[in-house]
């Protein structure tokens, strides 16, 4: 199969729109692969913090962006360099690390082929802030998920309280500001939806709800595959 002919779904967004969980429930729904591009911007930052390289260093962080030692296991977890990394990765100073790397343009291009290399047959759900607009351009479906800034606050409280970590919820909502305003200000790729996105504003819906909207889109964007139509009435 032609690359171009490959099913792409691309979902951008801002942290905390429910795109991570949405992706993984369409990939295993349509059992297509996943790509967590927002990881891979955090293995960057983390990678870079270890070796003591300063995040805003673009040439020293992009040359070990190139070489980055990473492994994306099946059952989800992602190492580095041979370590485990799953949980460290979401730390809240790899979020910030993350959204510092994702703005130096170099270390953007340096990722692009290895997020390309997800794209395989049978199809691939992509996960990002680029994936419609430069990643996956050609993607015949791209959705665009958002929620108020509130609500995602209180989505990622919950995520963390759950695994017992303590934060304030006043703190995590300003953070999240924070990001969004570097995330949508930077000069390479901001966060901006593609002009052909669909959009959907999650604030106040189910994951369930989300991704039934999602695959009511994929049933009409690839009418060749016969998707079940489990797309809300
Ligand atoms: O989705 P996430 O929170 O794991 O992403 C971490 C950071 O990486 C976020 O600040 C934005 C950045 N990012 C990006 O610039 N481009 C992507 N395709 C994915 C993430």
């Amino acid at each position: 199969m032609a690359t171009e002919d490959i099913p792409v779904i691309a979902v951008d967004g801002p942290g905390g729109a429910g795109k991570g969980t949405v992706c993984q429930a369409l990939a295993a729904q349509l059992d297509w692969h996943l790509l967590d591009s927002g990881a891979l911007y955090r293995l960057v930052a983390l990678d870079a913090m270890r070796a003591g390289i300063d995040l805003d260093d673009e040439a020293g962080v992009t040359q070990r962006a190139q070489r980055l030692d990473v492994v994306f296991a099946t059952d989800g977890r992602i190492s580095l360099a041979g370590d485990d990394v799953s949980e460290a990765i979401r730390s809240e100073g790899c979020s910030q690390g993350a959204s510092r790397v994702a703005a130096l343009p170099a270390v953007r291009t340096a990722l692009i082929d290895r997020q390309r290399a997800f794209c395989r047959p049978p199809g691939l759900v992509a996960d990002g802030r680029d994936m419609g607009s430069v990643v996956f351009p050609g993607a015949r479906l791209k959705v665009f998920l958002t929620a108020s800034v509130e609500e995602r606050a209180r989505r990622r409280y919950k995520q963390l309280k759950d695994k017992g970590i303590d934060v304030s919820l006043a703190r995590l909502s300003e953070e999240l500001g924070e990001r969004d305003r570097r995330d949508a200000a930077r000069a390479v790729a901001p966060l901006k939806a593609a002009p052909d996105a669909w959009h959907l504003d999650t604030t106040g819906l189910s994951i369930d709800a989300v991704v039934a909207q999602v695959m009511s889109w994929a049933v009409t964007a690839f009418p060749e595959l016969n998707l079940p139509g489990k797309g809300m009435e």
